[in-house]
Formats: structure tokens, sequence, C-alpha cells
């Protein structure tokens, strides 16, 4: 039986109408949490530059290339797998901080390595702390956003990671003059560290998380921290009187992922898993990660590859600016049609390139428009959404299961690209990924709720309707 859902309306104990000064204090809040992102963007993107030189002090053949690449993505999705049931046993910024911990971990041991099966458990234990870290912060800057704010407090997340991919490019170069791949993965420690000491003396627990586990009064502390204690206790008070409603109280922290059995979830469950899987099956890291392999095919000299690889990386993070700018205004579904729409397009202009040998800057271009597409919708969208879909006791489980069949889709467009590439052609590679978003583009117009500026019981309420269901204003059992 699950418990812990209420449907009344504006209960769920969001913040809303927070003072100037206590948005300010959120950001900061938002900052830390965030680079959580940029560790997943830095870890991500400084191995193709590091691998240049590993593979030539430790002699690795391709086989142990690929996998040195490729056994993050299998730590990220254990790690996201244990994510859910860490941040509701420990709470969200305990959980932070052991992801922080787990990264200067896994850091530590790429830097010494004396080995490539060093090198794999160093990238694997990464691997876990990046995963688990890309599940705990959507929920955690969920929690601590006021509505208002929330969609660009979570496009932060978003942000970071393009950051992150962008400055290991730029760190790989600066130490690609003298081969130091040990440098390049060094360097990750620093935000690591400052995630870990940022985290555990700056950062509040989640008001939401501690008002679950019947902690009021410290929730009734942060909640006053940037607002005042009548208002503080208007938010615990409403909060207090969904619990009684939800009779029996919460249990979402002893059910792990048996959370999301409830039939009243599933709603949120479908869109979340179908966003994950989309995100990757579009195509997206067959141009992040394989950027340089690509730009080759088209004719163009892989000379000035890592310049194409960064010019792809600056158009990554302005067009993720201008998604924050966007994402409260015009709202999470626009963002999304049109990021959909403009992919499908340049995927099909892409293939088509390549099929009838069109002028390779022509190839790049599309390229660039599609990374430009999927920045301003589709890759920060999932990630707001995930932190918005869910209700409060299924969050940290919803976050985790979407985030990681996210990883292990990623895990699968890695490892069949260059296969499938083969065996059917560049182009016509392409164009898969362009059917993946024509079925996103009917999927998301069908089934996907707008959120911006709604309170979780709107959110469901959208939801629910979207699949046809009535919202119920009891709770499930
Ligand atoms: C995706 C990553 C991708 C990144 C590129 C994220 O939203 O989840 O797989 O590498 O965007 O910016």
């Amino acid at each position: 039986m699950v418990q812990g859902f209420s449907r009344e309306p504006g209960t769920d104990g969001p913040l809303t109408g927070i003072p100037e000064h206590g948005r300010r204090r959120v950001w900061r809040w938002a900052a830390i949490i965030a680079l959580g992102g940029f560790l997943f963007g830095y870890d991500t993107g400084v191995i193709s530059g590091a691998l240049l030189y590993i593979k030539h002090d430790f002699s690795l053949n391709a086989f142990e290339q690929g996998s040195v690449v490729s056994i993050l993505l299998v730590g990220a999705m254990l790690g996201a797998v244990t994510a859910g049931r860490m941040a509701e046993h420990l709470g969200r910024r305990k959980a932070l901080a052991v992801e922080g911990t787990v990264f200067l971990v896994g850091t530590a041991l790429l830097t010494t390595a004396p080995d490539y099966w060093t090198l794999i458990v160093g990238r694997l234990v990464l691997g876990l702390a990046v995963g688990a870290a890309s599940a705990t912060v959507p929920v955690y800057l969920s929690e601590i956003s006021p509505k208002e704010i929330r969609g660009r407090v979570l496009t932060l997340n978003q942000l970071m990671i393009t950051i992150g991919i962008l400055i290991s490019y730029f760190i790989n170069l600066a130490f690609s003059s003298n081969g130091q791949w040990r440098g390049m993965f060094a360097v990750g420690a620093i935000p690591a560290l400052v995630m870990v000491l940022g985290t555990l003396w700056l950062l509040p627990e989640s008001p939401q998380w501690l008002i679950l586990q019947g902690h009021a009064d410290m929730a009734r502390t942060v909640i006053a921290s940037i607002s005042d204690e009548s208002r503080a206790d208007q938010l615990i008070e409403r909060t207090q009187r969904r619990h009684r409603v939800a009779q029996g109280g919460d249990t979402a922290g002893s059910q792990g992922w048996g959370v999301l059995r409830s039939p009243l979830v599933r709603p949120a469950l479908v869109v979340g898993l179908t966003l994950a899987a989309m995100q990757q099956f579009g195509g997206i890291n067959t141009i992040i990660y394989y950027a340089p392999t690509t730009i080759e095919n088209t004719g163009l000299t892989a000379a000035n590859s890592i310049l194409y690889s960064v010019a792809i990386g600056v158009i990554n993070l302005l067009m993720t600016v201008v998604a924050i700018w966007l994402v409260d205004r015009a709202g999470r579904r626009r963002l999304l049609l049109g990021s959909l729409a403009g992919m499908l397009v340049m995927l099909v202009l892409l293939g088509l390139s390549f099929v009838v040998g069109m002028n390779a800057l022509l190839s790049l271009l599309f390229m660039v428009v599609y990374i430009a597409a999927f920045a301003v919708g589709l890759g920060p969208v999932f990630w707001v959404l995930i932190g918005e879909l869910f209700p409060p006791a299924a969050r940290a489980a919803g976050s985790s299961v979407s985030t990681t069949v996210n990883w292990a889709s990623n895990f699968v467009v890695s490892l069949v690209f260059l296969p499938v590439v083969n065996a059917i052609g560049q182009g016509e590679t392409f164009w898969v990924f362009a059917v993946v978003c024509a079925f996103g583009l009917w999927f998301v117009a069908r089934y996907v709720p707008e959120t911006r500026d709604r309170d979780f019981a709107q959110v469901d309420a959208a939801l629910q309707a979207r699949f046809n269901r009535q919202p119920q204003g009891t709770n499930p059992g």
C-alpha cells in the first residue's frame, strides 16, 4: 500500500511567495547543488582528450579504449539506481555530500592509476558518482525552489552540465601540449571538493524532505531563512494538513522504488521514462561524444576537430542560457515541441547531406543547429520535468528510475552507434534518430503536461487529464 500522496490543492508544500532576498539565497544554494551537473559534464567530456594519451601510455587496444570510455556509463546506471534510496534515507543533503566524496575517490584513482585495471575501476567509481548525482540534483533543486523560478533553477543543472563539458575541452587543450592526462582528471577534484564542503557547510536540507520525515521544526528554520517566520508557519501548517488528509502519513522513506507501483504515479512514470529514453535515442551523444569522428566523415580535416568540438560545446552552452530565459516564460511544453521539431528537421537534412554527399560545411552547420535545438529544449527540459512530475513521496524514486533509463539508453546508443553506421551508413543512422524525434513530437503533444507555475497538485491534475484519468482527492491505498 502506497501512502503519502495528497491531491488537496496547494498542499504539497512548494515554496511560493518567497521575497527577493530569499530567492537570492535559493540561487546560491542552487549553484552549489548544480556542481553535481558540472561534474557530470566534466567527467563525461574529459575522457575524449585524456584517451588520446592514455591509449599510448598503456598501449590499449580498441576494445580497452572503448571500455575505459563506456564503463563510466555502466557505473552511472548503477549510481542512478541507488540514488533514490539514498536520497530518501539520508536526505538530499547528505546524499549529495556522499556523492561528492565518491567523485573524489574516483578522481584519485584515475589520477594515480598505474595500469589499465585501475583506470577501469576509477572510471566505474566516477560513473557511480555521476549517475547518483544526476538523479539527486533535480530533486534537490526542485525542492528548494519557489515555484515561480523553479524552471530556471532546474535548468541551471543542464547549464552546468554544458559548462562542465566545455571546460573539459579547454582543460584537455591546456594539458595536451605535454600529454598530461593525469592532470586532466585531477582538475575534476576541485569542483568535487567545493561541492562536498559547500554541501556540508552552506546547504540546508530540503524542507520538503524534512516535513515528510516529520521534522517540521527543522523545515520551519529553513523556510524562515528565505522568507519569514509567519510565512514559514503557513507553509508548514498547510503541509501538515496534507499529512492529516493522507491518513497514515508518509511511508516513502522505506519503500525505495516500490512507491512507483502505485497506479497514481503511473502517468508521471510513463512520461519520465519515455523522455529519458527519447533524450538519448534522439542521438545527442553521437554528436557530443563522436563529433570528431563524424566531422572527419564529412571530409573536413581531423586536425581541426577539437576546434569544431569546442564550437559545438559553445553553442550547447549558449542555447542553454536561452533555455533558462525561456523556461519559466514560454513553458516546458513549447520548448520541448520546438526543440524536437528543430532536431527532426536537422537530422533529416544531416542524413541527406551524407547520403547525397553535400558540402562538408553544410553537414557541420546542420550538426550545430541540431545541437542548438537540443540545448534549448529536450536537453534541459528533461531534467526539469524529472524534478517536477513526481509526487513528493515518489520524487526521489521517480528521478532515480528515470535517470537510470537515461544512462542505460546513453550506453546502448554509444555502444551501437559506430557499428550501426558501418552497417547502414552515416546518413541513414541520423534518419533513425529523426524517427525517434518524430515519435517524440507526437508523445509530447499528447502526454506531457505544462508544469510552469504549477504546484504538484496542479501538475498531477494536468497529468491525469492527459492520460484520461480523473484526479482523485484521496490518498491511494
Ligand atoms: C544529457 C547528456 C548530454 C548532455 C549534453 C544532457 O541533458 O543527459 O547525455 O551529454 O545533455 O549537453
